[in-house]
């Protein structure tokens, strides 16, 4: 099964793929972490990122592309894969169709202001990568991971001013691709804005909708 999970920053796309990995068990494929492993064992696409993700804008697309390519044939995507953070726009969507059929995009939607709380609100786990938040997921022990004890931190591009600009990239470049993937009959909206279970429960619906669980 392929799976893309499409919406603005912070609507719960990590979230949902990796409890849908889980469940499906097949790999979620995330560009934006692959972007940061890049970047922390200092390779030379993960510097030729930093800059725009830094920025809240989008990294060239021939990197983007190059890279699902690579992680999409290797041999735990064999019975499908979960895609959060790709495609971001119409030219990356053009480059997964040559990749082969989708079954189904889940759109996240989300407002501006929401997107904006979450996010300043996130904190990320540096050993095991668990997404906390402290509002609405908080860990147990203040700045320690429940799952591994790791410490707790902020991503840089979490800062409000970043988020904001992130959101205005979704607008512009991501969200076109709602009537692209409607167009093709394949979209599924999701209403993001209730607690993490309320929206796994409307993810799982969708998915049971088209015959896929
Ligand atoms: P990326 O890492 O992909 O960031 P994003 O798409 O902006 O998504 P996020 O990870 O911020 O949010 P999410 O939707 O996964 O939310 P999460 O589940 O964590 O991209 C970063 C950068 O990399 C880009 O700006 C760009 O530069 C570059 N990049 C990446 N992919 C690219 C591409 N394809 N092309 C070009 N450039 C690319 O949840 C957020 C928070 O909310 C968490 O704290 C969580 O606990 C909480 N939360 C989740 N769901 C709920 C809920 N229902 N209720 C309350 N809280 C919730």
């Amino acid at each position: 099964m392929r799976l893309v999970l499409l919406g603005p920053p912070g609507a719960g796309k990590g979230t949902q793929a990796a409890r849908l990995s889980e469940k499906l068990s097949i790999p979620r494929i995330s560009t934006g972490d692959m972007l940061r492993d890049e970047l922390n064992r200092g390779t030379a696409l993960g510097r030729a990122a930093e800059e725009y993700m830094r920025k809240g804008v989008l990294a060239p697309d021939d990197i983007i592309i190059e890279m699902v390519r690579r992680r999409a044939g290797q041999a735990d995507c064999g019975e499908g894969f979960i895609l959060d953070g790709f495609p971001r726009n119409i030219r990356q969507a053009e480059a997964l169709e040559e990749l082969g059929p989708v079954d189904l995009v889940l759109y996240l939607e989300l407002g501006e202001e929401d997107v904006v709380q979450r996010l300043t609100d996130r904190r990320v786990c540096r050993e095991c990568q668990f997404v906390y938040n402290l509002r609405f997921s908080p860990p147990k022990v203040e700045g320690k991971c429940d799952i591994c004890g790791g410490e707790l931190f902020q991503r840089h591009d979490d800062k409000e001013e970043v988020v904001r600009q992130r959101f205005r990239t979704y607008r512009e470049r991501t969200r076109p691709l709602v009537e692209y993937y409607e167009a093709r009959s394949i979209l599924g909206r999701i209403d993001a804005s209730g607690t993490i279970e309320e929206t796994s429960q409307a993810v799982q619906e969708a998915l049971q909708f088209r015959g896929l669980l």
